[in-house]
């Protein structure tokens, strides 16, 4: 039986293997390694691919979620809107930002945030929601950003696993007041460490993160810090290398695309419940998830483990049940889709370069399971 690896960085990353080594050496022989020429470059190309007016380099994608909502003023006392069924870092931002989050459920086709369930979720202290394009694929962002605007909540779009996902052929990132992405090397633009970027048109988000990221150091003066800051910068081995991966970025998310219309055909007749991509959105399949029915998820991935076929599950465990959620009273909202979904998850290998036979030995697997 053929063994398949969940991902496989080196084999993505072989089409700019050279170009990358040589902007390594670059960087090297440059000595400027933090705050240098090729951050301002990705940022420059960055903030023109995503569409909005700046991009700010930082160091997790966890802290450009934490560095936009404090730059919104976002602070004690006050409600953010998360889905419960995403990256504990969502809400971690929050907490990190001394402000209360509050779950709201997802829809059960896209796994994203149900703009019904935000409804129910506002309080008089809500000031801002973040909504999460999870997998890959958009949140309904027409929706929320009527809620928003109704409402005059700030939006931060937690687009980490979403680098050039569409919704109405908008990028994630570009409709709330700031979009934050992480790069960590699995994401479809990973990179070969810990990094994150915030996107945004709004001049103030952009002159605080920039503090926020270098210790508070005053923008005119370095002497004078008039902020609270972190040492959050993204450094520039990171910036060169995804400099070049971005200009491959359409083409890697093309080819994840492709793996993902294979599983679609070789397990359509399973019993099991594939991706659903909606009319407005692009999906680039961060990953690929499906639904397992009756109870049958564990005994599935222990089946696959067994023939040489590793998977994970996002998330069994979603925010509002995980200790350090739990510990504090928050206000609770009903959560049966989050319920439902954690039970039937499961995230089948999936990287662009992947071929048809690696494909093909996942799918029988799969098939093999069901007794077919
Ligand atoms: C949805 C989501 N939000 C936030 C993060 C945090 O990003 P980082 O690991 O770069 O802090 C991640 C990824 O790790 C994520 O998948």
């Amino acid at each position: 039986m053929m063994k398949v690896p969940y991902f496989d960085l080196a084999r993505s990353h072989q089409k700019f293997f050279d170009q990358a080594q040589s902007a390594f050496d670059r960087i090297l022989k440059s000595g400027a390694y933090i705050l240098g020429p090729a951050l301002k470059d990705l940022e420059a190309e960055f903030a023109a691919y995503i569409g909005t007016k700046y991009a700010l380099g930082v160091g997790s994608g966890t802290d450009a979620l934490t560095f936009s909502l404090k730059a919104l003023d976002i602070k004690k006392g006050d409600e953010v809107i998360v889905p419960s069924f995403t990256f504990t870092s969502t809400a971690l931002a929050v907490i990190h930002a001394g402000a209360i989050p509050v779950f709201a459920d997802v829809d059960e086709e896209t796994f994203n945030l149900d703009p019904r369930s935000v409804t129910q979720a506002l309080s008089r202290k809500t000031r801002a929601m973040i909504p999460v394009h999870l997998f890959g694929q958009c949140a309904n962002m027409t929706a929320l950003m009527t809620i928003a605007k109704q409402k005059k909540l700030k939006v931060v779009e937690d687009a980490c696993q979403a680098h050039g996902a569409l919704w109405n052929k908008t990028m994630a990132g570009a409709f709330g007041h700031a979009g934050c992405f992480s790069f960590y090397p699995t994401k479809n633009l990973g990179g070969v460490g810990d990094g994150g970027m915030v996107t945004t048109s709004d001049e103030k988000i952009m002159r605080r993160v920039i503090q926020y990221r270098n210790l508070g150091k005053g923008i005119d003066d370095p002497f004078v810090h008039d902020e609270i800051g972190w040492t959050s910068r993204l450094d520039s081995i990171q910036a060169a290398f995804l400099s070049i991966k971005l200009k491959f970025l359409d083409e890697l998310n093309r080819e994840r695309r492709a793996v993902a219309e294979m599983y679609h055909k070789k397990l359509a007749r399973t019993p099991l419940c594939l991706p659903h991509e909606a009319r407005d959105a692009y999906h680039v399949y961060h990953l690929y998830v499906v639904r397992v029915p009756d109870g049958k998820r564990d005994a599935l991935k222990e089946h696959l483990a067994k023939e040489g076929i590793p998977t994970m599950v996002h998330y069994a465990t979603p925010v509002h049940a995980q200790p350090i959620i739990k510990k504090n009273k928050l206000r609770k909202i009903k959560l049966p889709v989050t319920e439902k979904l954690r039970g039937e998850v499961l995230t089948l290998p999936l990287f662009p370069g992947m071929t048809e036979p690696e494909i093909d030995a996942v799918a029988a697997s799969v098939k093999r399971f069901f007794g077919d």
